[in-house]
């Protein structure tokens, strides 16, 4: 339980100044000039999700998800913000559209709103969101950018939560039923499929700290959550090959280099815990199709009874490629707390390592193998709103990680940054800036910052 705990055990309202407050990347480490020249046909993408930016929460169709249900409630986010508007991209899509093009990404992943296409989860489907999808990626394909499509970016339809939403066991289906309905509608653009986003937030910050939707505090619960996330995937991609569309599939997955803060045996056996929470309870049933055995002698009977048997064949159905969301490492301590060891950012859960992704990568390959990688996450915030030129370090370097990677063997395909625009970031509203464009709220003017100018050199001449 890392990743924005840090700001639910504090308090929403306690951290509201300190949020601010983070440190800046240092210049770049490497010697001045080098350069890293990509594989030829790199995917070169940015990365954004529905709710974060597309708006039009009640229009043509669309059902409630429950982070419209959460931003609403009082308390819940900064200020209050909700997504209703966002980025309003459901309104601007041709013009994001060629901003993409502009900027020559090879790769866009964007997630698809369940509730926008099922307005209550599961039956009727709503044409006119389809619609919006269908243009987005018929616009996407026209502009010569490939469509990676996340099915599940934390938005569960309402109407479902209703039902206990993922502490229900059918939810897997319900998502299983709704990615079918997804490929054959989208299946003939050929995108790259991802299920989930992130499960480890869902159970860690949606469910154990309760400070993203739905809100609740239950490490029980959130566990029983997490497995029922896990036959979701799984059911998904058994979907899509059933489904007959081909295809590639996969899960995103937040990981983090787990290192022991110092040397003593303490420190190194509570890294080995920590590693199963952060990595290896989500890597090996999607990988290995197990969960790890000192994970599951942490787990209550009650989770281990939410484990029938066949779901983890289930779970770990071959998928084509996975999909690695990284902010940074963790250091642990020989009483089993975090320390930082490198600077962080706005977002004070963040630690700023590229190095760290270049250990994620090849530990990746050494301990799972070959499966073909794509980075479907890195970034930062700054409140540098439009000259962002410590973001410009953060990927400098962090691409530079990557290339030593790919180096190293490892089958890095592609390389999406969070976030190609400013969006609203969760819990955090409108207050932290992630993307490399940046979104005047009020008028929804798009303004290229600094990265994003950067950006669009480093894929024309595909390497930094
Ligand atoms: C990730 C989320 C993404 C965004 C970034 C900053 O955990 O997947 O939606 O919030 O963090």
């Amino acid at each position: 339980m890392r990743r924005r705990s840090l700001l639910a055990l504090a308090g929403l309202g306690a951290l509201a100044g300190c949020a601010r407050t983070g440190a800046t990347v240092q210049p770049a480490a490497g010697p001045s000039g080098a350069s890293a020249t990509f594989p030829p046909g790199f995917g070169w993408g940015a990365s954004t999700s529905a709710y974060q930016i597309e708006g039009a929460a009640t229009e043509d169709g669309r059902g409630p998800s429950v982070w419209d249900v959460f931003s609403h409630e009082a308390g819940r986010t900064r200020n209050g913000d909700t997504g209703d508007v966002a980025a309003d991209h459901y309104h601007r899509l041709t013009g994001d559209l060629d901003l993409m093009r502009d900027l020559g990404l090879r790769s866009y992943r964007f997630s698809v709103s369940w509730s926008r296409v099922l307005p209550t989860g599961r039956g009727a489907v709503n044409q006119q969101g389809l619609d919006f999808y269908r243009r987005l990626v018929d616009g996407l394909r026209e502009r010569g950018i490939a469509p990676v499509v996340t099915l599940f970016h934390w938005d569960t339809p309402q109407a479902l939560q209703e039902l206990g939403g993922w502490e229900n066991r059918d939810c897997a289906q319900w998502f299983a039923d709704y990615a079918h309905t997804m490929y054959t509608a989208l299946g003939d653009a050929d995108p790259t499929w991802l299920t989930l986003n992130e499960p480890k937030t869902v159970v860690d910050v949606g469910y154990t700290a309760g400070i993203h939707a739905p809100g609740k505090r239950d490490r029980q619960l959130a566990n029983i959550v997490g497995h029922h996330l896990l036959l979701g995937h799984g059911l998904a991609v058994q979907a899509l090959r059933a489904a007959g569309t081909g295809g590639r599939i996969g899960a995103a997955l937040s990981l983090s280099p787990v290192y022991p803060a110092d040397e003593t045996d303490a420190a190194r056996s509570q890294a080995t815990a920590s590693d199963a929470e952060e990595n290896r309870r989500w890597l090996d049933p999607v990988l290995k199709g197990s969960y790890p055995q000192d994970w599951l002698a942490t787990q209550p009977a009650a989770v281990r009874t939410a484990m029938r048997d066949g779901d983890l064949a289930v779970i770990g159905t071959a998928s084509d490629l996975l999909g690695v969301n990284y902010y940074g490492p963790t250091h642990i301590t020989g009483t089993g707390s975090r320390v930082m060891k490198h600077p962080t950012s706005q977002a004070t859960w963040q630690e700023i390592d590229p190095n760290g992704l270049y250990d994620l990568l090849t530990r990746i390959k050494r301990d799972y193998g070959d499966v073909p990688l794509t980075i479907t996450e890195n970034g930062m915030p700054t409140t540098n709103a439009f000259d962002d030129q410590d973001r410009v370090t953060f990927l400098r370097e962090h691409f530079a990680a990557a290339h030593r990677a790919i180096a190293a063997g490892v089958k890095l395909e592609s390389y999406h940054v969070w976030s190609l625009m400013d969006n609203f970031e969760w819990a955090e509203g409108y207050t932290q800036r992630w993307g490399m464009v940046h979104v005047d709220y009020t008028t929804q003017q798009r303004t290229l910052k600094a990265s994003a100018r950067w950006y669009k050199e480093v894929i024309a001449r595909n390497g930094v």
